[in-house]
């Protein structure tokens, strides 16, 4: 007897359905699986051989064809067990399902039998909704994560007795059902808060700006100053997820295996923090089986690198290009697959190697060749990456003593959401959502300034020797800053608040 058991692959952030076939016949036993299957799925033999008969089932003992459709794509992971035996129980009947084909089943097996969580289970079950199949097996860790696709019945089974229970009708799994709402409530409790912050007020306002019109930073500070501390607290005034955003940022959560049963959904803006030695490909992903890097991770949040000289040249150099584009494509012989990369870039360092240079509170130690070589570490293409720069200076004592508590969180992200709804409207035919995506020819029309800011940056500009390239940078933190205090025009004063946001590379690079 034939039997058709339909399951799933994944090729980059994208899942696609594939259907198991099998076929036993009377010759000498054995399983042969076709349909380009890679290592771990060929060793699935294994697998099944040993969860069959540990689950109080028979290993037909004929020869056991398995067909992989479509047979053109290479199919890899090790989901495929549970749907390769189940197909396996069908044909020999020892399970019999009139309905197997309504549902996409997939899972590994132990060797006992049971089911272990897997990877990238949400890709495919959006997937299995497109093509109309609304009933998922899944592992029972990934229950909760296959449930946040609207209309698909999921149901976790922790063992392939339980599934083919299920599935015969003997003992029917309880459907898994998640209340996205109360997901997003939950949440955004758990952010460390500005308000615990002390003193800062520069710093902190620069990143309301920053947090306001998706610009990137850079913060410089001798050490202890509270640049981590600070950086670290920025997704608590980024505007909320959309559902829609929310689950853009699950599926690459899904595919690189960091979401847990208890976190179905990421409902708050990622905040990733590589270490400064990490790798080309774990900052910006790839490798034979596409994965996501952490770029990718750091998708519609925040990417930290703290002590951003210490990293890796060609680690920086490599996660330029994706960090522009918004997307990193990994090309494969298999075909492409690509990544979105659209976050927020912030980078803290200290000025020198003592870390004190410039700091107004103790004396740096470090000589002018060291800080010199130490600044150098940062291209001025990278440099050139961050719309403000955030000087971060010692906190006083009397603001770390005072026992007074900073602005909330909550309070100063109402303010960037409005600014956000401004630029939502604004740009909403033209494909970017935030002022910091603006090109040339967009500054032109939504960066006017009037007589009296012209005179302003004219004179800055001869004053500080500042170059053309910072002339579009200002602008758009100019207009982020109107947005911001809800007006219409560019005035002066706007001009006057970025033209400090970018006045450090003078004071440290000595202009760029
Ligand atoms: N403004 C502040 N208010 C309250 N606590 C602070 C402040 N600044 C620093 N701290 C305390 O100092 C600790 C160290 O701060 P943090 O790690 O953010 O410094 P840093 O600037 O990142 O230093 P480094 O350059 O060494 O990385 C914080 O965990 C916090 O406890
Ligand atoms: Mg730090």
């Amino acid at each position: 007897m034939i039997s058709k058991v339909i399951s799933g692959a994944l090729f980059g952030l994208e899942g696609y359905i594939i259907t198991v076939e099998t076929d036993i016949y009377s010759a000498l036993p054995g399983i042969d699986i076709v349909g380009l299957p890679d290592a771990a799925v060929k060793e699935s033999k294994e697998r099944v051989k040993s969860a069959i008969k540990n689950s109080g089932f028979s290993m037909p003992q004929k020869r056991i064809i398995i067909n992989l459709a479509p047979a053109n794509t290479k199919k890899n992971g090790a989901y495929l067990d549970l749907p390769i035996t189940i197909a396996i129980l069908i044909a020999s009947g020892q399970l019999v399902c009139d309905n197997v084909c309504d549902y996409l089943i997939l899972g590994e097996l132990a060797l006992d039998g049971s089911i272990r969580k897997a990877d990238g289970v949400l890709p495919m079950a959006m997937e299995a909704r497109e093509n109309g199949i609304k009933k998922l097996i899944v592992p029972k860790e990934n229950a909760k994560e296959a449930s946040i696709v609207a209309d698909c019945e999921i149901y976790g089974a922790e063992s392939l007795r339980e599934a083919v229970e299920h599935l015969s009708g003997v003992k029917l799994i309880e459907r898994t059902v998640t209340d996205i709402d109360s997901l997003f409530k939950q949440n955004l409790d758990l952010l460390d808060d500005f308000c615990d912050v002390r003193g800062q007020d520069s710093a902190k306002r620069a990143l309301e700006v920053a947090a306001a019109g998706a610009h990137n930073c850079l913060m410089i500070g001798s050490p202890g100053s509270g640049k981590t501390m600070l950086a670290k607290r920025l997704p608590s005034i980024l505007p909320d997820l959309s559902f829609e955003e929310a689950l853009e940022v699950t599926k690459i959560y899904s595919v690189a295996g960091l979401l847990d049963g208890s976190k179905s959904l990421v409902t708050v803006r990622p905040f990733r923090s590589p270490h400064h030695t990490v790798s080309n490909v774990s900052i910006t992903g790839g490798g034979t089986i596409p994965h996501p890097g952490e770029i990718s991770l750091a998708h519609r949040g925040v990417l930290f690198l703290d002590e951003f000289p210490e990293f890796r040249k060609d680690a920086i150099e490599a996660m330029r290009q994706p960090l522009e584009d918004g997307v990193f494509t990994v090309s494969r012989v298999a075909g492409s697959a690509t990544f979105p990369s659209s976050s927020m870039l912030v980078a803290s360092m200290n000025p020198c190697k003592c870390g004190y240079y410039g700091d107004s509170a103790r004396e740096c130690t470090c000589t002018p060749q060291s800080i010199h070589s130490y600044l150098g570490k940062i291209s001025g293409p990278m440099l050139d990456r961050f719309d403000i720069h955030i000087q971060v200076s010692s906190v006083k004592f009397e603001n770390l003593t005072s026992g007074e508590k900073g602005e909330s969180s909550k309070d100063i992200k109402e303010r960037v959401k409005i600014a956000r709804q401004i630029q939502l409207q604004r740009y909403k035919n033209l494909g970017i959502y935030s002022n910091s995506q603006l090109t040339a020819s967009m500054i032109e029309e939504f960066c006017r300034v009037d007589e009296k800011g012209n005179a302003l940056l004219k004179d800055v500009f001869e004053k500080l020797g500042l170059s053309a390239r910072a002339h579009s940078r200002i602008l758009k933190v100019s207009r982020t800053i109107a947005d911001l205090s809800g007006e219409k025009d560019i005035s002066p004063a706007h001009i006057a608040e970025a033209i400090r946001y970018r006045s450090l590379d003078k004071k440290f690079w000595g202009g760029v």
